[in-house]
């Protein structure tokens, strides 16, 4: 049964109720001190009992709110939804800053209603910065306006990236890297996808890419881009379209030609 439909403002109330809900949880177990923490795909990888209890809080409000969206989520959760609407959640996106106490992690919560993302919302923690957008009407940090830097060379362009968990993705990874460090200003490796693109949103980076990131980690930082007046693209990688690339309008095309060789060097 599919609906009107949603209100992406509606669906944005909502997310930022939850991440605010869920942010408070991650921030009072963060101050309790104790956390336990287990791997994932590999020993590298990290996952804790606090990102587990805020992921299942998340999809039970959701349940409560929405009983007929879909709901996929980073620790596990997936439910098909019959509304045409789909969450897309990753409780802890840094989940290796979190257990060091790095203060870069967020939560981030996106409404995705049929194939387009209508709104999304990245909650950083620690910093108690919040960046939000719903679909048509902009993006914004703590409800004032954000926008992506007008950069156009990439010699003066300060990039973030991102590396997976598997050791032969990071030597692929590394290899890329090789090519595009020496063509830019800098690279910044925050820990966090979801902050990385809310970062370029907001000026703080020209551009981000990362070959392998998931669905959970980027689609409330795609938006965010996109209605901060960037552009998201995607390239093939490790696996076709497994790259995902955001910037200001002017620097998507020469950095997309950087990577084009370098992924494939
Ligand atoms: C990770 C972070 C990291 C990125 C990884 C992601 P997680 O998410 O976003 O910055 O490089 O690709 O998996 O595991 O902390 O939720």
């Amino acid at each position: 049964m599919v609906t009107e439909p949603p209100d992406p403002h509606a669906l944005l109330s909502l997310a930022v109720a939850l991440a605010e809900e869920a942010g408070a949880v991650i921030a009072t177990r963060l101050s309790g001190g104790r956390v336990r923490v287990d791997t994932k795909s590999s020993v590298v990888d990290l996952v804790t009992d606090v990102d587990r209890a805020v992921e299942a809080l998340i999809v039970e409000r959701l349940r409560a709110e929405r009983p007929a969206d879909g709901v996929v989520g980073e620790e596990g959760a997936e439910r098909d939804g019959e509304s045409g609407v789909r969450w897309l959640i990753d409780p802890i996106d840094g989940t290796t800053n979190f257990v060091y106490g790095v203060p870069a992690f967020a939560v981030s919560i996106c409404a995705v209603a049929g194939d387009e993302p209508a709104a999304g919302v990245v909650l950083d923690v620690p910093r108690g910065e919040r960046f939000a957008a719903a679909r048509g009407g902009g993006a914004t940090r703590n409800g004032e306006r954000i926008g992506v830097t007008s950069k156009a060379e990439l010699p003066t362009a300060l990039l973030g990236t991102g590396f997976g968990y598997d050791a032969a993705h990071r030597a692929r990874q590394a290899r890329a890297l090789q090519r595009v460090l020496p063509a830019v200003r800098d690279i910044r490796r925050g820990g966090s996808a979801a902050l990385d693109l809310c970062w370029v949103a907001c000026g703080r980076l020209d551009a981000y890419y990362e070959d392998g990131v998931q669905p959970w980690d980027t689609a409330a930082g795609e938006l965010i881009v996109r209605e901060a007046g960037g552009r998201v693209a995607r390239m093939d990688g490790a696996r076709p379209g497994s790259v995902v690339v955001a910037s200001g309008p002017a620097l998507l095309d020469p950095l997309t030609r950087l990577l084009a060789e370098a992924l494939h060097a």
